[in-house]
């Protein structure tokens, strides 16, 4: 399983690429806003250069052909840059044409497996879906994982799965569980997945009786 971070800001990107287990950068205008980026090309050209893996960078336009225009824009901005789309008629036909075009794509804002076979269907890179907002209204967010990773063994989609939305580690361990391709969560999440208090106990166990045989006897 893949991990990205969910994020705009640098700090945590560098952060958690120094960590040597990321594999790719997700944003969304929101996580922009409270970066509080005001140059959206030049953020995310400074993004791109801080890792080697694909960054979600999202369009702001709703009608085909601006987001055609927009899409072409942000991928010039950087070889990895994948172009988010959200899950709307508009965007599913420019999914189809970013695809012929060879341009990688994140369709985002998907609630409901028929969503992410449409989204297959166009030729979605990746499909986005928000487990942690499934779960906000009571919705099993899981089961959408499940049942996407169904609908694509049985047809070969090559579209990966990218568990967004995640809140906790219990949602990553989950998403892996079920086949999810990728997990894209918070920096907070990330440094949640390396603690555990026998891991942390243990070492001090370890280091201690170290210390002893050191001394005099
Ligand atoms: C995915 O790419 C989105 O940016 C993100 O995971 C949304 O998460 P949220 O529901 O915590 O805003």
């Amino acid at each position: 399983m893949q991990f990205f971070i969910d994020t705009a800001l640098l700090s945590e990107i560098e952060e958690a690429a120094a960590l040597g287990i990321l594999d790719g950068v997700t944003t969304n205008p929101s996580l922009m806003a409270k970066a509080g980026v005001r140059d959206f090309d030049a953020h995310y050209k400074a993004i791109a250069r801080l890792t080697r893996g694909p960054v979600s960078a999202e369009v702001i336009s709703t009608g085909y052909a601006d987001m055609l225009a927009e899409a072409r824009h942000l991928h010039s901005l950087a070889p990895n840059i994948v172009v988010k789309i959200p899950f709307i008629p508009d965007g599913v036909k420019a999914l189809r044409s970013l695809s012929e075009e060879g341009i990688p794509t994140n369709c985002t804002l998907i609630f409901s497996p028929l969503q992410a076979l449409i989204a297959a269907k166009a030729g979605a890179t990746y499909v986005s879906p928000f487990i942690g907002r499934l779960d906000d209204v009571g919705h099993e967010g899981m089961e959408l994982i499940r049942q996407i990773r169904q609908i694509f063994d049985n047809y070969g989609f090559q579209t990966k799965i990218l568990a967004a939305s995640i809140r906790h580690p219990l949602h990553v361990l989950q998403a892996a569980m079920e086949g999810a391709d990728v997990a894209t969560m918070p920096f907070s999440v990330i440094k949640q997945l390396f603690q555990h208090p026998l891991t942390e106990k243990g070492l001090s166990q370890f280091l201690a009786d170290y210390e002893k045989l050191k001394l005099p006897s």
